[in-house]
């Protein structure tokens, strides 16, 4: 047997709960480490977020079949093996199944025996192709959860991810819009021990206030006009797992109490009931605004601030991450490419540079949908400057336009700070360390400011 390390990780796909169940205890009692996906798009999810050293898929599922899951591991996953279990022992879906790419396949019923010594196998063999052979060459760039960034500033935010990970601490996620907060808060969820539990964003500031309790915490039969039965809510379907409120900033002062009530109490009421329920959820949020002077204007209460803020991790913006902006510009061109199935086209030295100097208002997302628009539009095999967005390539002359003489540099200066203060020459003169005498030479405009 090849020895490795750290335990293996397998997820298993199959419509059937049962089933999953089985496999699941099964598999963990082998100290194996087990997540679960009832479907082929829940499957892809997972593995979109957390590296799997096996997939074990059901053939037969209703949508997408245990094929289509093979087919979308072996054409991105080279470091996944994917066994097929059928409940239908024809030698043609076997066939199949090995020729699309599965390792190896079971046929219902098989016993615990038969299952543990084809995992093993399968996974010996992987771990034997791991050791004698070099790295495979890497079609894609390393990420971590599926975050992709070799920068100072994001190695401290993966191992921020990898502290929150190993605590069930409530964790609050800050950054700008786009910069990847919803990815850090799964890879959180599937790297701590909740893995194989449900992970369920709620998108605070889209659900309607009168909505969001209900929604949040299930109503029973009858607690309002149209309640004709009983639902649970986001957290009964968290319990066990983790719940992500994204943008908690924009709950009412009202909802704050009753999310301060379920952090300190672990247990939530439906709306309609009096009787509270315990639920083991763990807590993540996020904001792109600042919390803490919230708090001081008094929108946002101290308490449930100091309730979620246990741990921070705060996710820098793209234009502080170097070099990342390339590993990116790599990453979604050849996924948007491969998608679109064109030729993945290079960069010119020069338009790089204007993508390293843009100052990336929308951060990752922004730079996702740029490349995604230059991938569709673009026929040759060079992005070139005049391609980028025209908005990018004024503000990228603007900031590396070494050619421009000091008077440019100066008089664009002088606009900028005078359109900082509304036109006020008093403080303009202030701020640039000039008199206004100086200044209105410097313009020549004549005298007309009003604001002095
Ligand atoms: N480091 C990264 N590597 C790869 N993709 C990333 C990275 N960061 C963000 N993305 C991608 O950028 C997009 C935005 O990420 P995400 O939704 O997590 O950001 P967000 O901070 O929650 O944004 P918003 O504030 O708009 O809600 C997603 O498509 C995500 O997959
Ligand atoms: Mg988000």
């Amino acid at each position: 047997m090849v020895h490795s390390a750290k335990k293996d990780r397998i997820l298993v796909v199959d419509d059937a709960p049962t089933t999953l169940e089985v496999l699941q205890r099964n598999l963990t009692s082998q100290d194996y480490q087990v997540f679960t996906a009832p479907g082929v798009p829940e499957a892809i999810k997972v593995l979109d977020t957390t590296p799997v050293d096996l997939v074990i898929t059901d053939l037969k599922m209703p949508g997408a079949s245990g094929l289509d899951l093979i087919r979308h591991v072996r054409e991105n996953f080279k470091e996944t093996e994917v066994m097929m279990i059928t409940g239908y022992p024809t030698i043609e879906s076997a066939v199949k199944a090995v020729k699309t790419g599965a390792e190896d396949y079971l046929t219902k019923p098989f016993t615990d025996e038969e299952l543990f010594s084809a995992v093993q196998r399968v996974l010996d063999k992987l771990h034997l192709r791991r050791a004698t052979q070099p790295p495979l060459t890497q079609s894609r760039t390393a990420s971590h959860y599926g975050l992709i960034g070799e920068s100072e500033a994001m190695q401290k935010v993966f191992s921020a991810i990898d502290k929150a990970a190993s605590t069930p601490a409530t964790v609050l996620i800050s950054g700008e819009s786009g910069t990847g907060k919803e990815l850090v808060a799964r890879a959180i969820h599937y790297s701590s021990p909740r893995a194989s539990a449900p992970f369920v964003p709620v998108n605070c500031g889209a659900i309607p206030e009168e909505l969001l309790e209900s929604e949040l915490f299930g109503h029973v039969k009858g607690a309002f006009t149209g309640a004709t039965e009983t639902r649970a809510g986001f957290f009964q379907t968290a319990d066990g797992g983790t719940i992500f409120l994204d943008e908690i900033s924009e709950t009412s002062l009202s909802m704050q109490v009753k999310l301060l009530r379920v952090l300190q109490d672990k247990e939530v009421c439906m709306v309609g009931s009096t009787r509270p329920r315990k639920v083991d959820v763990r807590i993540l949020a996020s904001t792109n605004k600042d919390l803490p002077s919230l708090v001081k204007k008094g929108v946002f209460r101290e308490d449930l601030f100091f309730r979620i803020n246990v741990i921070t991790i705060e996710i820098p913006p793209l234009r502080e991450r170097g070099d990342d902006i390339f590993l990116l510009t790599r990453y979604f061109t050849t996924k948007f490419a491969e998608e679109l199935g064109k030729p993945i086209p290079g960069f010119s030295d020069n338009a790089l540079q204007v993508l390293r100097n843009y100052h990336w208002p929308g951060n990752v997302r922004e730079l996702e949908n740029v490349i995604q628009r230059l991938v569709i539009m673009t026929d040759g095999d060079l992005i070139e400057v005049p391609d980028l967005p025209s908005l990018m390539r004024f503000s990228a002359l603007r900031e590396t336009g070494l050619h421009r003489t000091l008077a440019e540099v100066e008089a664009e200066y002088i606009r900028n700070v005078l359109a900082s203060v509304d036109g006020n020459k008093t403080r303009a003169a202030e701020i640039l360390g000039i008199d206004r005498k100086t200044l209105r030479e410097k313009l020549k405009f004549p005298d007309t400011d009003r604001n002095d």
